[in-house]
């Protein structure tokens, strides 16, 4: 019998270079497993069934690389690429790892490290682009601050509107056609990080020079860190039309940014999230920003990898059952859900604004009303837990 669940590319999964090879380290422990040959990732990738590999400028390109190195890198890269199919369909920049920025890149208090920060930034763009990349992400990993008196919030989301408005100036004028996708946490590396939430984020674009090259890429783990519902913020970046790309993951609330294989915790959210993306039928990546247990040889790495597109998939299928359940149908409709699409009032109509205003309603008749959510709940958890 063929799997249901064996991902395959028009499933459109991608993987970091970083996720797959990432070695294990943590803030209180080395290495556990040695590095990995982009060139390889790029293989097994493609054996499990992915559609794409996504990079940092720094994960292909060592920094420090000559010229003359970074084109040997590059070409053997993209003969990986071409003899395997896979694309490149996301790329970003690394603006953590290097000590010059300690205090932030884009909102590093020194104009230099800035001025850097957006050199370093437009190089990878032209190498995302040169790979064929559409979308670029914009993670600020160290955008932030520890010390308050340090830096003013304000005038650090001015400069970082600068410098995103840079990147897209550059695109516009080498024609490369890139969108960015910005992606929100809330903390860590630094204590506080600015644009914390795909809500922050959403605001902030409207400040921007070309509001329509700037989505979202919201990741489970750092909405969920705070606290916050990832289905919902995914929802409003939908509804927004700023949903550019995801990261998705597996994160338990109030613990470290844990990056787990999608679908290992937060079963109900990744369930709603999943349900969504293909209820709406977006067509973006379903990029896993994710990496295995530091427990994990490279086996375990692959295993990881495979896990994440299968919990995918079985979830979309749960998706679909839930749509055809007949029992669920009539719960849904115990709850009314339809009728939320049902829009009550013309505002442009003073008629009907006065009508609103002048109505009579039986408010005890509707006090009275159950919900129905009970059952729904109850329906929807047999069918996670795999009992319909
Ligand atoms: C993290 C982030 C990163 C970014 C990646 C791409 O919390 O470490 O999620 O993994 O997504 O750097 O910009
Ligand atoms: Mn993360
Ligand atoms: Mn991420």
């Amino acid at each position: 019998m063929t799997d249901p669940f064996a991902p395959r590319p028009e499933h459109r999964f991608t993987f970091g270079l970083w996720t797959v090879g990432n070695r294990g380290r943590d803030p209180f422990g080395h290495e556990t497993r040695p590095a990995l040959d982009p060139v390889e990732s790029v293989h097994r990738l493609a054996e499990l069934g992915a559609y794409g590999v996504n990079l940092h400028d720094d994960d292909l390109v060592p920094p420090g690389s000559s010229a003359g190195e970074r084109d040997q890198i590059v070409a053997a890269f993209r003969s990986a690429l071409d003899a395997t199919g896979l694309r490149v369909p996301m790329a970003t920049t690394n603006l953590f790892s290097d000590p010059v920025f300690a205090d932030g890149a884009f909102t590093a208090n020194d104009p230099q490290v800035r001025r850097y920060a957006m050199h370093k930034t437009l190089r990878a763009i032209d190498l995302g682009a040169e790979l064929g990349a559409t979308t670029y992400v914009m993670w600020g990993g160290r955008e932030g601050v520890e010390c308050d008196a340090a830096k003013d919030v304000a005038a650090a989301l001015d400069r970082y509107a600068e410098a995103v408005n840079v990147c897209c100036a550059h695109v516009r004028e080498q024609g490369l056609g890139l969108r960015f996708a910005l992606e929100p946490k809330p903390n860590e590396p630094r204590g506080d990080l600015f644009l914390p939430t795909v809500g922050h984020a959403l605001a902030f674009i409207d400040s921007l020079e070309w509001p329509e090259m700037v989505g979202l890429n919201p990741e489970f783990a750092h909405e969920t860190m705070s606290g916050l519902s990832f289905h919902h913020a995914v929802a409003q970046a939908l509804w927004a039309g700023k949903l550019f790309h995801i990261d998705l993951n597996a994160q338990r609330i109030g613990k470290y940014d844990q990056d787990f294989r999608f679908g290992s915790e937060g079963h109900r959210d990744a369930f709603y999230t999943v349900r969504l993306l293909e209820s709406s039928r977006w067509d973006g990546m379903r990029h896993f920003d994710a990496h295995a247990y530091r427990t994990e040889d490279a086996d375990g790495v692959w295993e990881f990898a495979r896990g994440c597109m299968r919990n995918y998939l079985i979830l979309a299928d749960k998706a679909r059952r839930f749509d055809e359940d007949p029992e669920i149908g009539e719960a849904l409709a115990a709850a009314r859900a339809e009728l939320l699409h049902l829009p009550q009032v013309d505002w442009t109509d003073p008629a009907q604004v006065a009508a609103v205003r002048d109505e009579v309603f039986d408010l005890d008749s509707l006090r009275g009303r159950g919900h129905g959510h009970e059952r729904l709940d109850q329906l929807v958890g047999e069918l996670l837990l795999g009992v319909r």
